[in-house]
């Protein structure tokens, strides 16, 4: 069961503990759900450019680094875990960079200089930082005046860990989402990995408002946004037409896009 979030703790752990265990799962391209959802989806919102500098926080095994190096953009990656950014090191060769650091305390890490990033992403890793406040605020001072942000996570509106489900309704033939906590903050236990018995990672949730009122906070103005359903990978063909189409309705990941004023 989560606890109420309060920014008052230490900032989030890193995933060394767990590295080997997502390392299996995701490997440094990343999962399914990276390749064909997540990262189309962030770098249709991100759009990098040609020699732009893009700043990927949380970057884990760095299954952003390809992406943004096909489409000819700098890569610098940061994550806690100095597994994860030593396997990222190993796998991707060529000009991305990867450094440990806190994404908490960004000013602190030696080899990151104020305003020098034309864009920076948290992929799939905003809803496992804490406090939110100081990531966002990392990110503003990384990026360069009219530098844009996306965050890109599993949809703070209808997928909260331990808090929301799927139903079925019997009578309407129909199969709904449940939620049963939404606007309280929660800071929230995940399961435990594989061998890895004991290290637990947390997840925060937060209403929409937290992530919107953040980023306002920081000078950042929302420019756009996308929802995104998931996807079918390996549904069985007698999949209900009622699971189908509740899959479709829902979506199970969010973008969003700011652009820093000034
Ligand atoms: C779900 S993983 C996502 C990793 C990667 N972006 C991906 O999509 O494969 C979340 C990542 O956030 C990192 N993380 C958690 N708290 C952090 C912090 N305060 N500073 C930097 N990284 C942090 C973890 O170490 C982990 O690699």
């Amino acid at each position: 069961m989560g606890r109420n979030s309060n920014s008052k703790r230490p900032s989030s752990n890193s995933w060394d503990a767990v590295a080997n265990w997502y390392l299996g799962w995701a490997g440094a391209e990343g999962s399914r759900h990276h390749r064909e959802l997540v990262i189309p989806a962030l770098t249709a919102l991100l759009a990098p450019r040609s020699g732009e500098r893009i700043l990927d926080i949380g970057c884990g095994a760095g299954a952003l680094a390809p992406a943004v190096a096909r489409l000819g953009a700098l890569y610098t990656g940061i994550d806690k875990s100095p597994k994860l950014i030593a396997h990222a090191r190993r796998h991707h060769k060529g000009g991305a960079r990867f450094l440990v650091g806190d994404a908490t305390r960004l000013p602190d890490v030696a080899r990151l200089g104020r305003a020098t990033f034309d864009a920076a992403a948290f992929l799939l890793s905003i809803q496992d930082i804490d406090p939110l406040d100081a990531a966002i605020a990392g990110a503003a001072w990384a990026l360069k005046p009219g530098g844009r942000l996306v965050l890109l996570m599993t949809h703070p509106c209808f997928r909260i860990p331990r808090q929301s489900g799927w139903g079925w309704d019997q009578n309407r033939a129909l199969q709904y989402r449940r939620l049963d906590r939404y606007l309280t903050p929660l800071d929230i236990p995940m399961q435990e990995y594989g061998k890895a018995k004991g290290s637990v990672t947390r997840s925060y949730h937060r209403p929409l408002e937290a992530y919107v009122s953040a980023l306002s906070a920081n000078d950042f103005a929302i420019d756009a946004m996308r929802e995104v359903p998931g996807a079918h990978f390996g549904a069985p063909e007698s999949e209900t037409r009622a699971k189908r189409l509740a899959r479709q309705e829902f979506p199970l990941f969010l973008g969003l896009r700011a652009i820093m004023r000034g």
